[in-house]
């Protein structure tokens, strides 16, 4: 299998993308991300993407119906032939029909162990519940919010003495983990789909956690 292509839409600072982006350079991921879109004009994702050469653009979701901004995100994506669609601190919820145009290649990282704590400010909300354990999972995107198939979970300790921000970093650590790992199995086809399960091919574990399963 070749590389493929990949397109990220962000609206914030874009350390995952960056992850995502050095993951592909260094060959980690066989693949390439081809193009960058962000529905912020300040969003520092596109700075990110103007640094490593890539395409980017920004489209505004201000002042248009949902379909409308959807269907201009299509048409750069298309434009650049994506294979997968990533969102990466993507701030907005994307209609059944965005969503059904990129079935089974369209993902999200959210920053909580799914089905807990689905929506924003997840971590916060993480710290204030008191839980012990936080985390993040990589989804497939369906129509509900932060409910598709998961890929990939990673767990992260919370502790007495931390500060909603050490629970934010702590998790961020991890996403930039599983978020380029989620892609690569991707990439390598060895995903499949079944209901809301997903099927990891080749799949090693370590003490019950999944590892690189190319190590
Ligand atoms: C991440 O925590 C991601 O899980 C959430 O938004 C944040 C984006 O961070 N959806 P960044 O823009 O990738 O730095």
């Amino acid at each position: 299998m070749g590389k493929i292509r990949i397109g990220v839409l962000i609206s914030g600072s874009g350390t995952n993308l960056q992850s995502i982006i050095d993951a592909c350079k260094s060959e980690y991921i066989p693949g390439e991300v081809v193009v960058v879109i962000s529905n912020r004009e300040d969003a520092y994702g596109r700075e990110r993407a103007r640094q490593a050469g890539i395409p980017e653009f920004f489209i505004s979701h201000k002042g248009k119906s949902r379909e409308d901004f959807e269907k201009e995100l299509i048409k750069v994506l298309d434009r650049y032939k994506v294979d997968l669609v990533t969102l990466a601190g993507f701030m907005r919820v994307l209609s059944p029909y965005f969503v059904k145009y990129y079935s089974g290649r369209l993902m999200n990282i959210h920053p909580a162990l799914l089905p807990a704590f689905p929506g924003i400010n997840v971590q916060e909300k993480q710290w204030e519940y008191g839980v012990k354990i936080a985390g993040c999972t990589v989804h497939f995107v369906d129509e509900g919010t932060d409910t598709g198939p998961i890929i990939i979970q990673a767990a992260v300790p919370v502790y007495s003495d931390d500060e909603p921000e050490d629970v934010r970093l702590r998790i961020l650590e991890e996403e930039h983990k599983i978020y380029p790992l989620a892609i690569k199995l991707f990439a390598e086809g060895r995903l499949t789909i079944k209901g809301r399960r997903v099927i990891i091919q080749g799949e090693r574990k370590k003490g019950g956690v999944l590892i690189n399963p190319s190590e």
